[in-house]
């Protein structure tokens, strides 16, 4: 690939340092996806820079318009503190014409509502958990067709913010503090979504309008406290300590019978679709004990740290880290017209 300037969109506190050396496993957690990235492409020659970005849109576009990036590649998750701010930006650097990584911003739309994701799906005949959402400021009743165990998260946020053991209820009045925890405490919506007892898996996919579907991939609780229910808390997805703890690893899925873990891969195309993504995403599932696979959520821009979910199962399908990058890179700079539904 040729040698390339790019512009890391990442979040102030994020910009990563040279070395490791020095950091804590717990320092080095936080900002490992900037560190790999910029690493990475440095050492393949590509001009690297990072720009810490809060809740200002004029030093991107000064960068944009003064140094001139072929590609912008953005690792913000959030802006001005708020996730679902993600897509404003995606827009900006849409009307600025300049090409950027991952999603687009209706594809950021369509897959952050963890209520229309699912309704997308389920018209498109994917398994989703039932659910109800409780807005800000209602009393929560739960529909009689919504049977307990329920888990109650954020309707919107993401990287399990707001998850933790407590979050799965199985009374009316814990949903009810549940619910009022997600209110007053993460200040959004709540859903609260069936409990589907049952494996953790997810499908990477790569691509715009030709996809490349990655390996089923299982996120494995090993060693969880006796009664403990086997959810991605918090908790389990960034603190190192307790993942070691509790034996909280990710692999290829063992034991899928081959007619399902390709039947979870064409669904996984079928929501990416659905949703408008592109770039790449990682599509989560939860497989019930009776075999069937329901839709918990679409990431448009997944997490893409060398020893995380995606990368982890791109390698495993022959995509080395560097190559995984260039091509997501490549993707930015191909992506198509100025909607994808107009091409
Ligand atoms: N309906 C559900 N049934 C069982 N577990 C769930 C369900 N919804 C969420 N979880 C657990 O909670 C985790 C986080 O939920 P998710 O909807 O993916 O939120 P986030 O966007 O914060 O990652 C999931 O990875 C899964 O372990
Ligand atoms: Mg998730």
């Amino acid at each position: 690939m040729k040698r390339l300037r790019i512009l890391v969109l990442v979040h102030p506190d994020l910009i990563p340092p040279n070395s490791t050396k020095g950091y804590s496993e717990q320092e080095i957690n936080e900002w490992k996806t900037e560190y790999d990235v910029v690493k990475t492409l440095r050492g393949a020659g590509h001009e690297v820079r990072p720009l810490g970005v809060h809740d200002e849109l004029k030093p991107i576009r000064a960068e944009v318009e003064g140094w001139k990036p072929d590609v912008v590649l953005t690792l913000l998750e959030q802006f001005s503190g708020e996730a679902i701010y993600d897509q404003n930006v995606a827009s900006f650097l849409e009307l600025m014409h300049v090409p950027y990584t991952g999603c687009n911003p209706r594809g950021l739309v369509l897959a952050r509502g963890k209520d229309l994701c699912k309704t997308l799906a389920h018209y498109h005949r994917i398994p989703v958990p039932s659910f109800a959402v409780f807005p800000m400021h209602r009393k929560v009743r739960r529909p009689a067709r919504l049977a307990l165990p329920l888990i109650v998260k954020s309707l919107n946020e993401h990287g399990s913010y707001g998850i933790s053991q407590a979050s799965v209820v199985d009374t009316d009045a814990k949903l009810a503090e549940r619910v009022d925890f997600i209110h007053e405490r993460i200040g959004t919506a709540a859903i609260a979504e069936q409990y589907i007892k049952g494996r953790e898996l997810y499908v990477g996919v790569l691509g715009n309008d030709r996809m490349r579907v990655l390996p089923v991939w299982e996120l494995e609780f090993g060693n969880m406290a006796q009664g403990d229910w086997l959810i991605a808390t918090e908790k389990a997805k960034h603190d190192p300590d307790y993942q070691e703890r509790r034996g909280i690893l990710h692999g290829p899925a063992k034991n899928l019978a081959p007619d399902l873990s390709a039947r979870m891969q064409r669904m996984a195309k079928r929501i990416y679709r659905a949703l408008e993504l592109d770039g790449y995403a990682r599509i989560d599932f939860r497989l019930s004990a009776d075999g069937i696979p329901y839709f918990l959520e679409a990431n448009p821009n997944p997490e893409i740290a060398e020893s995380q979910e995606f990368a982890a199962a791109a390698r495993h399908d022959g995509i080395k880290y560097l190559d995984l990058l260039q091509r997501i890179l490549t993707l930015g700079m191909r992506r198509g017209g100025p909607s994808p539904s107009a091409d």
